[in-house]
């Protein structure tokens, strides 16, 4: 049972928590000239014994569930530590976010972590077309990793990729995702474009609604799948002659923020109750001793009431968000 729960009936039995702000891709609508330091901001990142009072306290109050961000997490040299530092705490189930990068390699010992869950970023399946995207020739290698996790079994892997008009959202490209989830267990999900401090022209360039790909999935008989109980904001479509789900997650749309069931904590401690809104503080400063755990407790629980309904994306407010390696979308 969660004990986090805002002034709209929402529950929080979910967090998202990035370990670093760190990527080593450039992906167009992310971070097209890499990750840069931010020299105003000396803070360093989350250390394991943080993190580890941080899943304690979360455990405590009925979150079930850490997904692990970035940047990009797996490019911290204690990231299989802190998967087992979360582990250990008594989260049960321990996701991660991953651009995929060297994926062939870190596949086993994903596996052998105790991992639940994957998601990986692929923003196409035609390999240039990745490599004009992401700055990076790494589809062989990410496409290797999917199956050699599916050869050892791994049950849940998601693919998301950022829909782009004119790139990547074809006809051909649905086409291509289609064969692939035949075959692959494997969900795919389109994620809506969304504008943040630092992509605006991008936006307006690419940003197209996915309703094109919603319209794609009616046409070819794709049954959408009503929202569980625990349900986060993918819709969710199913056809029994494929292997994965197909899911659309629209940030625009009317309704996203109503199933909201996560609160996210940035790489540097600050807790967000929103990704795109303009409350967050820093709970950094009650991580450093064992005894602050109670006091923490308190503070997080007294933020709740502070969450808002809804973000005003369609506004063009994008809150504190520069762009989504500090949170990891
Ligand atoms: N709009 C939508 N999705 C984004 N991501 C990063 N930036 C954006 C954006 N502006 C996605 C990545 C990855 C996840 C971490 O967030 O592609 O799937
Ligand atoms: Fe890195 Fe993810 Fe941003 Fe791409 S979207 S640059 S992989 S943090």
């Amino acid at each position: 049972m969660s004990l986090l729960q805002d002034n709209f009936g929402r529950k929080f039995p979910y967090i998202r928590m990035s370990i670093t702000d760190v990527c080593n891709f450039k992906c167009g609508y992310c971070l097209p000239n890499g990750y840069q330091v931010d020299k105003s901001d000396n803070r360093k990142f989350l250390h394991l014994d943080e993190i580890k009072r941080l899943a304690m306290v979360f455990s405590k109050l009925g979150v079930s569930k850490i997904r692990i961000t970035g940047g990009e997490p797996t490019v911290r040299k204690d990231f299989f530590e802190i998967i087992k530092i979360l582990k250990e705490a008594g989260i049960k189930k321990v996701s991660i976010t991953t651009n995929g990068y060297h994926l062939d390699k870190k596949a086993q010992m994903l596996v052998d972590s105790g991992l639940n869950g994957i998601n990986i970023s692929i923003d196409s399946l035609d390999r240039n077309t990745f490599k004009s995207i992401t700055g990076h020739d790494r589809l062989p290698e990410i496409l290797k990793g999917i199956q050699i996790l599916q050869d050892l079994n791994f049950e849940n892997i998601k693919v998301n990729a950022v829909l782009l008009n004119n790139i990547n959202a074809s006809e051909k490209d649905f086409n291509s995702w289609r064969e692939f989830i035949k075959i692959n267990k494997v969900d795919f999900r389109f994620i809506e474009l969304m504008q943040t401090g630092d992509n605006l022209d991008y936006f307006r360039k690419y940003h197209i609604s996915s309703k094109i790909f919603k319209e794609y999935l009616d046409k070819n008989n794709w049954i959408y799948q009503t929202l569980g109980k625990d349900a986060g904001p993918s819709l969710n479509y199913i056809n029994p002659d494929y292997k994965g789900k197909f899911g659309i997650i629209a940030p625009y749309s009317k309704d996203f923020c109503k199933s909201c069931n996560r609160l996210r904590i940035t790489s540097k401690g600050d807790l967000r109750l929103c990704l795109f809104g303009n409350t967050g503080i820093s709970i950094r400063h009650l991580l450093q001793k064992d005894d602050q755990i109670e006091e923490l407790q308190d503070l997080i629980l007294g933020q709740m009431k502070f969450k808002k309904e809804s973000h005003y994306l369609e506004l063009g407010e994008t809150g504190l968000t520069k762009n989504l390696s500090t949170t990891g979308g």
